[in-house]
C-alpha cells in the first residue's frame, strides 16, 4: 500500500497536469507526493483521453448509509478530501437522481482548491425538483439527462435521450455528455448509477474507499442485477491500493478488463463489442 500525502507543492503540480501544463513524472518529491501523483494522475492527465472514473465511499462492511439513510460521514476526512479533489479534476460530477433527492448535494470543490465542475444528474422521470442545491446558479454548468419532456429553470441545460424499458443507455449518456464538452466525468453515485456504468463497461477505473467503521446493516454501494455465480467469473481488476489517512482507496483499473469479463455476462446494451474468444 503507498501512503499518500497531498501537500500543497503536489497539488498544485496536479493540477497542473490536469491543465495540460506540466507532466506526472517529472520533478522532486517525497515517496508520498510521488503516491499522490501516481493515484491523481491517471485522473488528471488529459493527453491520455476522457477517463470516466467512479467512487463509492463505503464501511469494513461495505455498506453506504445507515437503515435510515444517514450517509452524510461514511467516508473519514480524507476520504471526503480524496471526493472533493476528484471532483477538481474531471469535467462533471454525475450522480443518480436517487442520491440528488436523499442527501441534496452541491457537488462543488470545497476541501481543495480547483474548479468546481458541472454538475449532472440521471433524472430519468423528471423527479428532482428545481430548487434543489446541485441545480443552483453558482457559476458551474448544471446538467438533468431525462427521459421525459420536462422545462427546467433558465441556464439549466437538459439531455433528452430515448427511454427503455424505463431504462437510459450509459453509454448514450456519456456519448451526450462528451457532445456538450464533457470529457473526463466522475461518477459519483449512488450505487445504482455506478453499477449501471460498470455492468455497461464504460469505467475505465473504479476507486472504493473504505473507511473503519462497522454500520451493521443498510444499503451496499454495488449491487449487480446479475451477479456471478462463480468466483471464477468474477471481475478481478488491476488494483492499487493507497492509504489516505483516515480511509483507503482501492483504485482498480477497469478498460478493457471490463468489457472482456463483464459484457458477455452481464449487459443490456452491447455497446463495446466483445472481442471473440481465443
Ligand atoms: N457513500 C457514498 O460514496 C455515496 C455516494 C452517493 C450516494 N450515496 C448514498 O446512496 C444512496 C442512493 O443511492 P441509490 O443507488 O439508491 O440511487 P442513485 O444511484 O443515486 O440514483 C438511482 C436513480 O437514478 C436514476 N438512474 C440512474 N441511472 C439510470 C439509468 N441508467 N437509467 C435510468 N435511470 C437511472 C433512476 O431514477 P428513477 O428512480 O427516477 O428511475 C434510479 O433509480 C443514498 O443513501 C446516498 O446517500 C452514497
Amino acid at each position: 500500500m503507498q501512503a499518500v500525502d497531498v501537500t500543497p507543492r503536489v497539488w498544485d503540480r496536479i493540477l497542473a497536469v490536469r491543465s495540460g501544463q506540466a507532466c506526472a513524472c517529472c520533478g522532486r518529491f517525497s515517496a508520498g507526493e510521488r503516491a499522490a501523483l501516481d493515484l491523481y494522475g491517471p485522473v488528471a492527465r488529459r493527453d491520455l483521453g476522457p477517463v470516466t472514473v467512479a467512487q463509492i465511499g463505503q464501511s469494513l462492511d461495505g455498506r453506504i448509509a445507515t437503515m435510515s439513510g444517514d450517509a452524510r460521514d461514511v467516508s473519514g476526512p480524507d476520504g471526503l478530501a480524496h471526493l472533493h479533489r476528484l471532483r477538481a479534476l474531471v469535467d462533471g460530477v454525475v450522480i443518480g437522481v436517487g442520491t440528488a433527492l436523499h442527501d441534496h448535494p452541491r457537488l462543488t470543490v470545497r476541501l481543495c482548491s480547483g474548479h468546481d465542475p458541472a454538475r449532472i444528474v440521471i433524472d430519468p422521470r423528471g423527479r428532482l425538483p428545481d430548487d434543489a442545491p446541485m441545480l443552483a446558479a453558482t457559476g458551474a454548468r448544471r446538467i438533468v439527462v431525462q427521459g421525459v419532456d420536462r422545462p427546467r429553470p433558465r441556464g439549466v441545460e437538459i439531455l433528452r435521450l430515448p427511454l427503455h424499458d424505463r431504462q437510459l443507455d450509459p453509454s448514450q449518456i456519456l456519448d451526450g455528455l462528451r457532445t456538450v464538452g464533457l470529457g473526463s466525468l466522475l461518477i459519483e453515485g449512488g450505487g445504482t448509477t455506478i453499477t449501471g456504468f460498470l455492468e455497461a463497461g464504460l469505467l475505465d477505473r473504479l476507486q472504493v474507499s473504505i473507511a473503519p467503521l462497522i454500520i451493521g446493516a443498510g444499503p451496499q454501494g454495488l449491487t449487480s442485477r446479475t451477479p456471478v455465480d462463480r468466483l471464477k467469473d468474477a471481475l478481478r481488476p488491476d488494483t492499487r491500493v493507497f492509504g489516505l489517512g483516515s480511509d483507503i482507496v482501492f483504485d482498480c483499473g477497469l478498460g478493457d478488463l471490463a468489457a472482456r469479463c463483464m459484457l458477455p455476462v452481464h449487459s443490456k446494451h452491447p455497446l463495446r463489442q466483445v472481442p471473440a474468444a481465443g
